[in-house]
C-alpha cells in the first residue's frame, strides 16, 4: 500500500455538519477505569484508533475480559488491583504516551514483574516525570536512563505521597491519581492546571477526591482504596481531532462547518479562545453537561481577517496538542504572533516546536525559535502553488494531518508521507476530508 498522499487541489467551499470520532484522552481513561471497576462497564463511541486499541490489548494481557460489541465496548473489571497475569508479562503502549504513563500508576501495587515497551517515538520520551512520583509511593521500576522499556517491579506496600507537579502535565497528574487510588491513606498533589478528565471521572464514580482551585495551581487530595462499580459512558467527540477541521474552515473561502457533540471541557478549549482572539467566528451551540464534561456543537465560519496573537503562556496546557494548527492559522494572520514557554511541545510524539518551525519555513513563513519561544510572521495573502514534500517528520500523526489541512486550505502540489500515522488518533481523518469535498490520491 502507498505510504504517501498526493494533494493537488484546494478544497472547494463547503457548508456541512459532521461528527468527529471519540475523544482519545477520555477513551483511554474510561478503558483504564473500567478495567479496575467491580463488574461490567459499557463504553459507547470509544475511539477506534491504534492508541486506544493497544490500550485494550494491554488491559486484556493483564487478565481483564474486554469484548468489542457492535455499538459499545464491554469491559469486565475485577475491582482495584484485580489484574491477573503471568510473571514478566510484556505490555506494549506503542505510540501512546498517555496509556504508558497512566497504566504505570494502575500497576503500582503489582507483585509480578511487567515489562512496559513502546515504539521508537515513545522509547525516546521521558518517563522520569512519572518514575519519580511512583518511586515516592514505594514502587520499583528499573530502566536505562528512565526510558522505555521499563521493568516494573511494583511493590506490595504503597504509601501515600505529597507531590508538586510543575509541568502542567495531565499524564503525570493522572498517573499519580491512579497510583493513589490503589494506596491506603490520603495523597496530595499540588499541580499546574491541566486537562481534568481523570478528576471528573473520579467524581462521577464517587471516589474520595477533593479539588481546591487556587490562583495558579490546583490542590488535589485523594483518599485511596475505594472500590467502585462498573459504569456506562458515552465518549463525546475529540476537540483535538475537531480542531483540524476548525482551522480548515477558517482558512478556506466561503465555508461553514458544524461539528456535532464535541467535548468542550474548559481545560481543552484553549484553541477556540485563541482563534477567537485572532478574530475567528466560532460559536458554541446546544451546550450541555454529561457526567461532569461539557459537550457542545461547534459552528465555525471562514475568516479573511485573522490577526496575530501574543498567546498568554498560561494557555499552553489548554491547547498543547493544537499548537501546530494554531501556528498554521498564525501563518495566515496579519502581524507577528508570539508564543512562549513551549518546552513541553518539544516532548510530544516528536519535537513539535522544531518540526512546526521547519514546516512553516517550507511554506515560506518566516519564524524564529528562541529557546522555547516562537515568533511567526504572518502573511494574510498566503497562497501556495509550489511542490511540497513532507517527509521525515518523525511519523507524527498531528504533523501529517497539519500538512493535509495546509494543502487543502492553501493550495500547492503536495506529497505527504506517513499516511498510516493517522491511525494513532484519528483513522477517519481522510474520510472526513472527503465528506467535505476534499480530493486526494
Ligand atoms: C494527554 C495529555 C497531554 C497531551 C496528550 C494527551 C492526556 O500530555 O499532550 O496528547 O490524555 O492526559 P501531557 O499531560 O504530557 O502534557
Amino acid at each position: 500500500m502507498k505510504k504517501f498522499l498526493l494533494i493537488n487541489k484546494k478544497i472547494n467551499s463547503f457548508n456541512k455538519s459532521i461528527g468527529i470520532s471519540g475523544d482519545k484522552s477520555l477513551s483511554i481513561r474510561c478503558a483504564i477505569m473500567a478495567s479496575q471497576a467491580i463488574g461490567t462497564s459499557k463504553i459507547f463511541n470509544l475511539l477506534n484508533s491504534e492508541d486506544v486499541n493497544n490500550a485494550l490489548i494491554a488491559i486484556r494481557k493483564l487478565g481483564i475480559k474486554v469484548i468489542q460489541k457492535k455499538n459499545y465496548c464491554e469491559i469486565h473489571g475485577n475491582g482495584l488491583n484485580g489484574f491477573s497475569f503471568r510473571e514478566n508479562t510484556k505490555i506494549n503502549a506503542q505510540n501512546s504516551g498517555t496509556f504508558a504513563r497512566l497504566i504505570l500508576g494502575v500497576v503500582a501495587k503489582t507483585n509480578k514483574k511487567i515489562v512496559l515497551k513502546g515504539d521508537k517515538s515513545l522509547s525516546n520520551r521521558d518517563f522520569t516525570r512519572v518514575i519519580e512520583p511512583l518511586n515516592k509511593f514505594g514502587m520499583k521500576i528499573n530502566s536505562k536512563n528512565n526510558k522505555l522499556p521499563l521493568k516494573v517491579l511494583g511493590t506490595k506496600y504503597l504509601r501515600p505521597i505529597d507531590y508538586v507537579e510543575l509541568k502542567g502535565s495531565a499524564q503525570v497528574k493522572s498517573c499519580i491519581l491512579l497510583a493513589a487510588l490503589n494506596t491506603p491513606g490520603i495523597t496530595k498533589i499540588k499541580c499546574k492546571p491541566s486537562r481534568n478528565h481523570t478528576e471528573l471521572l473520579f467524581k462521577f464514580l464517587k471516589l474520595n477526591l477533593n479539588i481546591k482551585k487556587k490562583n495558579k495551581y490546583d490542590l488535589i487530595t485523594l483518599k485511596g482504596e475505594k472500590q467502585y462499580r462498573g459504569f456506562n459512558y458515552r465518549i463525546p467527540g475529540d476537540i483535538s481531532s475537531a480542531s483540524f477541521f476548525i482551522v480548515l474552515t477558517l482558512l478556506s473561502k466561503n465555508s461553514k462547518l458544524i461539528l456535532k457533540n464535541i467535548n468542550v471541557n474548559k481545560t481543552r478549549t484553549g484553541i477556540i479562545d485563541v482563534l477567537k482572539k485572532m478574530n475567528a467566528k466560532i460559536l458554541l451551540r446546544n451546550r450541555r453537561e454529561y457526567k461532569g464534561e461539557q459537550i457542545s456543537d461547534i459552528h465555525v465560519y471562514s475568516s479573511n481577517n485573522l490577526k496575530c496573537i501574543k498567546c498568554p503562556k498560561d494557555f499552553n496546557s489548554r491547547l498543547i496538542d493544537e499548537l501546530p494548527l494554531i501556528f498554521l492559522a498564525c501563518a495566515k494572520a496579519k502581524g507577528t504572533s508570539y508564543f512562549q514557554n513551549l518546552d513541553e511541545l518539544r516532548h510530544k510524539e516528536s519535537d513539535r516546536l522544531k518540526l512546526s518551525s521547519k514546516f512553516l519555513k517550507m511554506i515560506g513563513i518566516k519564524n524564529i525559535v528562541n529557546k522555547n519561544s516562537f515568533m511567526i510572521k504572518g502573511n494574510p495573502n498566503l497562497s501556495l502553488s509550489k511542490n511540497f514534500i513532507v517527509k521525515n517528520f518523525m511519523k507524527d500523526h498531528r504533523i501529517f494531518m497539519l500538512s493535509c489541512i495546509a494543502a487543502m486550505a492553501l493550495g500547492g502540489k503536495w506529497k505527504i508521507y506517513d499516511k498510516d500515522s493517522i491511525n494513532t488518533s484519528f483513522p477517519k481523518f481522510l474520510k472526513t476530508i472527503e465528506e467535505l469535498g476534499g480530493i486526494f490520491k
